[in-house]
């Protein structure tokens, strides 16, 4: 079983201050052709506004920020594109790591990471490992990821570790310890930025009753102050998880 209330079981704690953020930081590319630059140009200045983000949310006192970095349908990019986005991957993981780690800052990848070469994977393992005790905040890059690819291998796990489980049936308990968040709540607030509304495959189980947030403005511009208004708009929310308001406001 997870440490983490289930949305759909119980009623999670809430705060003012949203717990865990997940991002689709999107619209890098539109970013640089407004300036008649090469998308890669957006990718590399969206790098910028991760690390403004992560600052502003240790700074706010958010415990968990989900990234989604690359899905599983990126693949379909360009090749000389989806090279690049791993290369700037690998160098922002060896450059940030010590930092991240000064900062108390523990670092977790999730997604498939069978596509990934050897060195990119001894990379993540060791940053994983180097940070792991770290509290102040928990960073998640969703790299080679998709909820539909979470949701199954979560199931191959639990078949493999209970085959009884394949004529009996399960529950959502007990496939959620499988899930490749498990180790983080549920998110709390979901942005995405570059005006798309759509998941796009990112945390399909995870964000059950997640507040949904979308702006138009592309991830690099998406400051310190861009956050906070999506973090206002979260506190104006009644997070309801199925009952009435008239309930709550009994509660109060
Ligand atoms: C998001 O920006 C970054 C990744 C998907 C890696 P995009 O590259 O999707 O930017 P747009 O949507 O083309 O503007
Ligand atoms: C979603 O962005 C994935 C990431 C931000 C990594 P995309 O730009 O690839 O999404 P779609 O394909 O337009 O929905
Ligand atoms: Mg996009």
């Amino acid at each position: 079983m997870s440490i983490f209330q289930s949305s759909t079981q119980a009623v999670p704690d809430q705060q003012d201050i949203p717990q865990h953020v997940a991002i689709i930081m999107d619209g890098n590319g539109r970013w640089a052709k407004k300036r008649f630059l090469p998308r890669v140009a957006g990718h590399q200045r969206g790098v910028e506004s991760v690390r403004s983000i992560i600052k502003a949310c240790v700074k706010r006192g958010v415990k968990y920020l989900t990234l989604f970095a690359f899905s599983s349908e990126n693949w379909r990019r360009p090749q000389d594109e989806v090279s690049w986005l791993m290369q700037l991957f690998m160098k922002a993981l060896e450059r940030e790591v010590g930092k991240l780690h000064e900062n108390g800052i523990r670092l977790k990848i999730i997604g498939d990471r069978s596509r990934f070469d050897a060195q990119l994977n001894a990379l993540i393992d060791a940053a994983e490992a180097r940070t792991s005790a770290n509290t102040v905040l928990t960073l998640t890059i969703a790299a080679n990821y998709g909820g539909r690819w979470d949701i199954v291998q979560a199931m191959n796990h639990l078949l493999k570790a209970q085959p009884q489980a394949c004529s009996a049936g399960v529950d959502e308990s007990a496939l959620a310890p499988y899930l490749s968040m498990a180790y983080a709540p549920e998110p709390d607030l979901f942005i995405r930025t570059g005006g798309e509304q759509r998941i796009s495959n990112f945390l399909l189980w995870q964000l059950a009753y997640t507040e949904l947030y979308f702006t138009d403005t592309p991830w690099p511009d998406f400051d310190s102050r861009a956050l906070d208004r999506a973090i206002h708009s979260y506190q104006k929310r009644e997070r309801r998880f199925g009952r009435t308001s008239e309930q709550l406001q009994d509660n109060a």
